[in-house]
């Protein structure tokens, strides 16, 4: 009886699946349903298995599948993070277990001590610690700013800024930020452009339309 030799699938293989799914081509619906995970490409199941492993075999030391230790990347996180970022119209998208981990990431990542920020007045509370509490003894400078008001905006930013962060609508107030033309004034000022989508998710409101910044959604923080 002839055997044949079963192939080992790779990672690879749900990347070159992904390719055959052009998520420009599908409404909202149909991308939070399949957008990012082609069936499992070890035993055909439609939903994503989820993946409980810390670590993964590698065949050499530099050469592995595309994971190597679950914090750094995980197939299900993976594939959670690229329906998200379909849903978002984001070019990609990087999951925390909170969103203040997510907040803090972005803050890591983009300041250096002497930046100035500008951030929506009405902001989420942990949002408001976080800058005065923590941010502000590594020397970034918060200045929290009416973003409802295009002139305040436009003031603010005469002066050198990494980023203007809003929240729109804000938690707990609901006080409302034109995206558009924040996104439109921090471009101008030469500045990056964040925002918390918290409250309307990608379902209801897409910043990644504006065509520029940083995005971050309730259960799907998306930076
Ligand atoms: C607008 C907004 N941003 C950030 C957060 C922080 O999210 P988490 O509690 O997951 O850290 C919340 C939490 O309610 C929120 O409402």
């Amino acid at each position: 009886m002839a055997t044949t030799k079963a192939r080992i699938a790779t990672s690879t293989d749900f990347e070159t699946l992904d390719e055959e799914f052009d998520p420009a081509s599908y409404n909202f619906e149909t991308l939070a349903l399949h957008a990012g995970t082609p069936p499992d490409p070890t035993t055909g199941a439609m939903l994503t298995p989820i993946y409980q492993t810390t670590t993964y075999r590698q065949k050499c030391v530099g050469k592995d599948k595309g994971f190597t230790y679950s914090r750094s990347a995980n197939p299900t996180v993976s594939a959670l993070e690229r329906r998200l970022a379909a849903l978002e119209g984001a070019e990609f998208a990087t999951c925390y277990a909170t969103g203040m981990a997510a907040t803090t990431v972005l803050c890591l990542a983009l300041l250096r001590g002497g930046d100035r920020v500008l951030i929506s007045q009405a902001v989420y509370g942990g949002t408001v610690r976080l800058f005065r509490q923590v941010l502000a003894q590594f020397g970034v400078e918060a200045e929290f700013v009416d973003s409802s008001e295009e002139e305040a905006l436009t003031e603010a930013l005469k002066k050198p800024t990494r980023f203007v962060f809003i929240e729109t609508p804000a938690n707990p107030t609901l006080k409302l930020t034109d995206i558009a033309l924040a996104a439109k004034l921090s471009k101008s000022a030469d500045s990056l452009f964040v925002v918390d989508n918290t409250l309307l998710t990608p379902a209801l409101q897409r910043p990644f339309d504006t065509g520029r910044g940083c995005c971050s959604s309730l259960n799907d923080r998306v930076y």
